[in-house]
């Protein structure tokens, strides 16, 4: 049987480990196929010592794969969103399948995207754009077709994960981290897309669409970054029973579909709470099946690689079928738009960390405010300061209240004499079946 034809384009990091898992398992891969895949013709601006390429026709001009006739697959490797999103309409438009890793490019352009493709009758595939290796988008839009998904929480960004963790184990301060995930090649070209949650907030975006069936809708996610979170913070939310992740958080409320990434403290004991360093998971909340786990490595070469792998396998056993056969791009035929909910419009359980002048009354006229706004207190706990002059933190859990309620509460807190410091503020989640 003639051999499936693949044109790489890009040889970075993700583009080395799937070279290289293509060239290693060639004969596995062919068994699980049924036929062969070749690496017709990579295009790449350099060469990478990782990969030894003397067999294979390599151009520095990555379009020359896109036009290739031979080339059957386009797998874009370059990441960015300008040229790669041409380089992917241009193998569109010339009859090929792709595959991506890129999950801002699908995030901001995969609306239109996917309709490109559509008309011209051939696939776009882009597992390894959501959490590297770990089988997440063929989990939701085939291994839980049947169930009415509820909600999904994901550590997703496995820069931010590695920050979190060193600091939570080390007491390391947040900048000090960031500069040893730069070094380690964890984080982004710009780490602000890392530290900031737009990382994050793109693989999100995929997540919602396929789990809902709605539109791409990048531009609607609430975004908060963990830029300033404290070891204080993480040691204070460790007394209080909880850890502080940065969550990718979709669920479907009343109002419409809760799309934000945020730091947030989970309770020690979930699963999702133990995952460290810069693993990522994605905890999904089916009606039928109940909550599914899926743990793994979220970026490296050879694991993401494995997800690039995977996609150009499942082209390569549907290559020549109808499109209509084929599972549809955000895993539902009809997408409908359902409202996305504004943040000032969930529900939530929340920190605050309050620092305050030592004065008598000042917790109680913190709790009158709070409860004004119809905020319940769960817990309050408040540090000695054997400091003269030091100011003395307040921390507060609450009960779920309206994130509006929640503003308007800490404006008036904001506003009171003692409080001299901008109040922390993390949102908290159970994140239990029910
Ligand atoms: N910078 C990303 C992360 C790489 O840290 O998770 C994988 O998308």
């Amino acid at each position: 049987m003639k051999s499936v034809n693949v044109g790489l384009a890009g040889l970075g990091t993700v583009g080395s480990g799937t070279f290289n898992i293509l060239t290693r398992n060639a004969t596995e891969i062919e068994r699980r196929v049924g036929r062969s895949i070749h690496i017709s013709q990579i295009g790449a601006r350099r060469d990478n010592p990782a990969c030894d390429t003397s067999q294979h026709q390599v151009t520095r001009d990555i379009f020359d794969v896109a036009k290739n006739p031979d080339v059957d697959i386009l797998v874009e490797l370059i990441g960015g969103t300008s040229v790669a999103k041409e380089l992917v309409l241009s193998a569109i438009e010339n009859g090929k399948h792709v595959v991506t890793a890129n999950k801002a490019l699908i995030a901001e352009h995969g609306n239109e995207i996917f309709s490109a493709a559509a008309s011209k009758g051939v696939n776009v595939l882009y597992e390894a754009a959501v959490a590297g290796g770990i089988p997440i988008i063929k989990a939701l839009r085939e291994g839980l077709a049947a169930n009415r998904i509820e909600w999904i929480a994901g550590i997703i960004n496995g820069t931010g994960n590695f920050i979190l963790t060193e600091m939570q184990e080390k007491g390391r301060e947040f900048s000090d981290v960031l500069s040893e995930a730069q070094d380690l090649g964890y984080a982004e070209a710009d780490p602000t897309f890392d530290v900031e949650g737009i990382d994050a907030a793109h693989k999100l975006t995929i997540i919602a669409s396929i789990a809902f069936g709605i539109p791409l809708q990048f531009d609607a996610v609430f975004t908060e970054g963990i830029s300033k979170i404290t070891p204080a913070d993480i040691e204070y939310a460790d007394q209080l029973g909880y850890r502080i992740k940065h969550l990718g958080l979709t669920r479907r409320s009343a109002g419409g579909i809760e799309l934000r990434v945020h730091p947030t403290l989970i309770p020690k004991n979930r699963l999702i709470a133990n995952v460290n360093g810069v693993m990522n998971a994605v905890l999904v909340k089916g009606d039928a099946v109940g909550p599914t786990l899926y743990y793994g490595a979220g970026a490296g070469d050879e694991a993401t690689g494995s997800a690039v792998v995977a996609d150009i396998v499942d082209l390569a056993r549907i290559l020549g079928c109808a499109q209509d056969h084929n599972v549809p791009a955000l895993g539902f035929v009809k997408t409908e738009n359902t409202p996305i909910l504004s943040v000032d419009l969930i529900y939530t359980c929340y920190y605050l960390r309050i620092e305050v002048q030592e004065r008598p009354g000042v917790l109680a006229e913190i709790t009158k405010i709070l409860s004004e706004q119809n905020i319940s207190i769960e817990a309050v706990l408040q540090k000695e300061v054997h400091q003269e002059g030091r100011l003395i933190p307040i921390i507060i859990l609450t009960h779920r209240v309206l994130e509006k309620d929640m503003n308007d509460a800490i404006s008036k807190i904001q506003a009171l004499d003692e409080v001299e410091q901008e109040i922390t503020r993390i949102r908290l989640e159970h994140l239990d079946a029910g």
